[in-house]
């Protein structure tokens, strides 16, 4: 027995292991159940008793040793990274990255931009930041006017006769246009709007409108009605109806609000349209002379239409989206039901 303690012990103290496999495998071998160790502790039951001190003491340092030993392996092979190394399977399938889609809000300005882009508008965009001048006045705001009131407007600069502000609507960017480009003019102007509202299921501070306008000689309000209807026939589907409601912006005159047969119940009445067969879209209008005038253009000559939407809510009532929030909460669960929107 003497021999044999000592000639696992030698093997203890040479014992090399290059992976975790290796060292169970070891570990097995010496201290399992039917280990060469355990196997020596069975054995030492039946030796001389004059003998048990000195063996159960060898037996002991064995044990304490291979134990000892196996530790040390292990943490050998763990700060090397060889068992990493070692179990890597090259042959395993990767972890898919999972992919994003695009946001319901851009998938729908785009479908807008795509729809105006076929009748001929190009895009044009200005600054967010923006002056009183552009977001109002040249757009026959008269001073008074209620959203010119802290209200409704986040002022950056106050107090000065041309203060800067965040823009409240894209129609200031009819405005630059009107300034930069020669006539005639078809733009379409998508952007991001302020305005000082409390957030809830209806209204937000930040939201999103496009902007349209043409300008021609002889541009006629048969000439935007025809256009809003192509446009709504593209946007909700072919056999959408639009009615027009007499309305006042300060830019427009004649100014209207256009609505849409409602693409639930077509025109029966539900509670997405609230009874009435119809949803509201967006305010138009054969564009102001004071506004042509204020940008230069000869109000004799010409003439022209404007529109503007807002396209969150386009995006609402084309896929019935009942809280505004959920545009701005990014829940992957909301998001991820626009991933097989596709741009028209
Ligand atoms: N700017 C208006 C708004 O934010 C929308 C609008 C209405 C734009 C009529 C227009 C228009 O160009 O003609 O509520």
């Amino acid at each position: 027995m003497k021999e044999e303690i000592e000639q696992i012990l030698a093997e203890v103290r040479d014992l090399k292991c290059k992976t975790e496999k290796d060292i169970e495998d070891a570990r097995v071998r010496l201290l399992g159940k039917k280990g060469e160790i355990t196997k020596l502790f069975e054995e030492f039951r039946t030796v001389a008793p004059e003998l048990k001190k000195e063996f159960g003491q060898k037996l002991n340092v064995l044990k304490k040793e291979a134990v000892a030993k196996i530790e040390e392996l292990k943490a050998n092979v763990e700060s090397s990274g060889a068992s990493s190394a070692d179990s890597f399977d090259a042959t395993m399938p990767g972890d898919m990255m999972e992919l994003g889609s695009r946001h319901p809000v851009s998938i729908a300005r785009q479908q807008i931009v795509n729809i105006f882009r076929k009748f001929g508008y190009d895009v044009a965009e200005g600054p967010e930041v923006e002056d009183d001048y552009h977001v109002f006045e040249a757009l026959n705001f008269p001073p008074n006017h209620p959203a010119r009131d802290m209200q409704d407007t986040f002022f950056v600069s106050a107090g000065h006769p041309n203060p800067l502000l965040l823009r409240t609507h894209t129609s200031s960017v009819q405005v630059r246009a009107m300034e930069k480009m020669k006539l005639p003019i078809r733009v379409i102007c998508p952007g991001r709007v302020f305005r000082n509202e409390a957030i809830s299921a209806r209204a937000h501070c930040i939201f999103h409108q496009v902007e349209g306008l043409y300008i021609d000689e002889n541009v006629t309000f048969a000439d935007l009605k025809q256009a809003i209807l192509l446009f709504a026939r593209e946007m909700f589907g072919p056999d959408t109806q639009i009615r027009m409601r007499p309305s006042y912006f300060p830019f427009t005159e004649p100014s209207a609000e256009v609505d849409v047969s409602c693409n639930i119940c077509h025109g029966k009445g539900c509670n997405i349209c609230k009874g009435t067969g119809w949803l509201e879209i967006l305010g138009c209008g054969m564009v102001d002379p004071n506004v042509l005038e204020a940008s230069g253009i000869d109000s004799k000559k010409y003439s022209g239409f404007a529109f503007g939407m807002g396209i969150e809510r386009i995006a609402m009532l084309k896929w019935q989206v009942n809280d505004l929030r959920h545009y701005f909460e990014n829940d992957m669960r909301f998001l991820k039901e626009f991933s097989s929107c596709v741009e028209v």
